[in-house]
């Protein structure tokens, strides 16, 4: 168990500093979007949160510099004012980090991991906690390298391309029944390292509906654009009509209108044909929701998307199982078969091409490529228990923010599982977001 967690926190720290290696200081330091941190905001960051968990609150240390937990503090600061912080350079962002992995490591050799012990230790939760915060930052970070403007943004290694295969179609019906919904992973569940807003398990019963087998491409969301469904309200939720209006939307965001019926898109910083055959991203909850009125349908509720990605249903008897992923339990690693995760292309792959991450109902690409945007508010399921903090989950449930699910290409296998749960506003598209559609029958 020691040794997995050194190496989850090894890998997420090497992730961390490859995405920020092919850019300068200055590039790290500026505010490429007031949407977004400086990226060296992010690095710092993440270590001054290892350190209050791993060192000060786990091992009982004194602070490095108590100034860092103001400029670090999420809650504190917003991001438009973070360029204003006196933040520490990147030469000096990457010594605190190490300074504080160093010391997290040394206790990690003799911290009680054991069940009966602390809960926050127990069966490593607290460095899972920390281990998929940093990854979480890195996907921010993606997101800011997408937003970054100028010369473009190439990876250390060029990444492969995914193999194109038969995309699914149409839909799959699951029939109504009830399934398991969240995780009973006790908090330290080894490997499960749940949030507290995936507790606890509860059963939900659904009538029948039909849901999509892959999520909506480029190609499909180019029609809704091309018959006019920016231009009706019909379409839309009255406050995402008012989005659109107020913000001149007329597709989704980074899409470039070429014009004599020929589309690209912007990819960190590249302009490239739109590939049709992609599920498409940067789509706002309005904007996914106002697709699927128009093609006659509707966004899942989450209750619908994970019954749809991990109940696997016993012939005939009403019963079933619950999977970690879509696939069964097996995490995906680097360049597997099963998920586009962890930024294997830079992009998501085009639908059909992770047939082996299919769920026992036969829908595709539910977890990686793309967050699915759910029909759903953000709310506490019965008999939940914030843990370890008000601050991770508590503050924001309610009915500003709706709920993503599934995890994008940029989205780290560690930090992402058929239960957890991602919240954003409605008008959000910068994050990696598309969807797929539902229906009742
Ligand atoms: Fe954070």
């Amino acid at each position: 168990m020691r040794q997995r967690l050194a190496d989850e926190l090894e890998g997420v720290r090497r992730r961390s500093l490859d995405l920020l290696a092919p850019l300068d200081d200055d590039h790290l330091r500026r505010q490429h979007s007031p949407l977004m941190s400086p990226l060296v905001w992010d690095l710092a960051h993440v270590g001054n949160f290892e350190e209050l968990w791993l060192l000060r609150e786990v091992a009982g240390a004194e602070p490095i510099d108590r100034a860092l937990d103001d400029v670090y503090d999420a809650f504190r600061h917003p991001r438009p004012n973070r360029p204003s912080l006196p933040l520490l350079g990147p030469a000096e962002s990457r010594r605190y980090l190490l300074d504080v992995r160093g010391r997290a490591l040394e206790h990690l050799e003799r911290a009680d991991l054991d069940d009966g012990g602390r809960p926050l230790l127990a069966g490593g939760f607290v460095y899972g906690m920390v281990v998929q915060h940093e990854h979480q930052h890195d996907e921010t970070m993606l997101a800011t390298l997408q937003l970054m403007a100028g010369d473009g943004y190439r990876p250390l290694a060029p990444p492969p391309p995914a193999v194109v295969g038969p995309p699914p179609s149409g839909e799959v019906v699951v029939a109504a029944g009830p399934f398991v919904m969240g995780s009973d992973a006790d908090p330290s569940g080894t490997g499960a390292w749940a949030y507290d807003n995936e507790r606890p398990a509860h059963v939900v019963d659904l009538p029948e509906f039909r849901i999509d087998a892959g999520p909506v491409t480029n190609g499909r969301f180019l029609e809704f654009v091309l018959d006019g469904g920016y231009d009706l309200p019909f379409f839309w939720e009255p406050e995402g009509w008012t989005w659109r209006q107020g913000n001149d939307v007329r597709h989704p965001l980074f899409w470039v209108d070429e014009g004599g019926g020929d589309w690209s898109r912007v990819r960190l910083g590249f302009r490239e044909d739109l590939p049709l055959d992609e599920p498409v991203q940067h789509v706002s909850w309005y904007e996914a929701d106002a697709f699927a009125r128009w093609a006659g349908k509707r966004l899942p509720t989450e209750a619908e998307w994970e019954k749809a990605a991990s109940w696997a249903p016993c012939a005939g008897r009403g019963g079933g199982a619950k999977r970690r992923f879509p696939w069964g339990d097996e995490s995906p690693v680097p360049g597997s078969s099963l998920a586009n995760l962890g930024q294997a292309h830079f992009r998501p792959a085009p639908v059909g091409a992770y047939p082996d991450g299919a769920s026992a109902y036969g829908c595709h690409q539910m977890i990686g490529d793309v967050w699915e945007w759910t029909a759903s508010d953000f709310e506490p399921y019965p008999g939940f228990a914030s843990f370890p903090y008000r601050e991770y989950s508590e503050v924001f449930f309610g009915a500003d923010y709706k709920v993503l699910r599934g995890g994008s290409w940029a989205t780290s296998p560690a930090a992402v599982r058929n239960t957890f749960r991602n919240w954003d506003y409605p008008i959000r598209r910068q994050i990696f977001s598309g969807f797929r559609c539902a229906r009742g029958t």
